[in-house]
């Protein structure tokens, strides 16, 4: 994969895919810059610590990143056991408000991937919502439909899962043709990181059976990083506003 030279943002480099997608990257000769509130859990070329949930905070971490980047993984997240403030916040709102910043820093050949769900399948469900929510300008512009659209904790993983699938699939192309810049998402099935537990916990023991009779096992991290570095890479250069499933097949069961 032709990463040489590249300066790669990744969030979520504290653990779990987001530091698999660091190593890996890094190993295909990327400089990688990490951003997480948690300290770094492998070498990076930079780190900020930060908060995602607060605009303010990813204000001030913009400005310690260098003033050209080439492209940005976004895979810090929270799972549906954190109160649905928290997932709506880092999950959407504030990948959204770091992506459009950095965005202003990325010229022809970048690249945005987001790391989305299996658990997002169902935005077709909900697409008038996800769009008026994908619709609206800011952070705050943001909260502010949540607030007036409440979303119950049960499903708001999935739900802000779909909003960012859309909000990926209605930003792509707009990008692509002005900036040349491509948005992707990857949608993993289960992983073995410390979250997959909170996923038991939040989908309940009969979903999971359901879903384990359909899968060999949960993926590791380092079968879904490549997948997020090819799509920095200068090889998916043609592929744009895709949704790209990770998931050993599971998806394709629910047809
Ligand atoms: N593990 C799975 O089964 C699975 C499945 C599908 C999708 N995903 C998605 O993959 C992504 C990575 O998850 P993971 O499984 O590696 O989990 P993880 O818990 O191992 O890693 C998540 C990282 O995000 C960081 N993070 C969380 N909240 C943050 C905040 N407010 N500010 C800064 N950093 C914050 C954490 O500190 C951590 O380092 C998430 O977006 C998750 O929703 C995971």
């Amino acid at each position: 994969m032709k990463l040489q030279g590249k300066t790669i943002v990744v969030t979520g480099t504290g653990s779990g895919i987001g530091a698999e997608t660091a190593r890996c990257l890094r190993a295909g000769g990327a400089r990688v810059i990490g951003i997480d509130r948690q300290d770094p859990v492998i070498t990076l070329d930079g780190f900020v610590k930060a908060d995602l949930s607060e605009q303010v905070a990813i204000d001030a971490a913009i400005k310690q990143l260098p003033a050209r980047i080439d492209a940005l993984a976004n895979v810090a997240g929270v799972p549906g056991t954190a109160p649905v403030d928290a997932v709506a916040r880092v999950n959407y709102l504030g990948l959204r408000h770091l992506t459009l910043k950095l965005l202003e820093r990325m010229g022809e050949g970048g690249a945005v991937v987001n790391v989305a769900s299996i658990l997002g399948a169902e935005w077709p469900q909900r697409l008038a919502r996800h769009r008026a929510l994908a619709e609206t300008n800011g952070f705050e512009a943001g909260l502010a439909w949540i607030a007036k659209n409440a979303v119950p904790q049960e499903t708001c993983y999935q739900y802000f899962k779909e909003a960012l699938i859309v909000w990926t699939l209605t930003q792509a192309q707009k990008i692509f043709l002005g900036r040349g810049v491509r948005m992707n998402c990857v949608a993993p099935g289960p992983v073995f990181t410390p979250i997959l537990g909170d996923f038991v916990t939040m989908l309940g023991p009969e979903r999971v059976q359901k879903d384990a009779h359909r899968m060999k096992r949960p993926a590791l991290a380092d079968e879904v990083a490549p997948v997020i570095a090819f799509l920095c890479a200068d090889e998916s250069r043609w592929i744009s506003g895709a949704n790209l499933p990770v998931d050993g097949g599971l998806a394709s069961t629910y047809v």
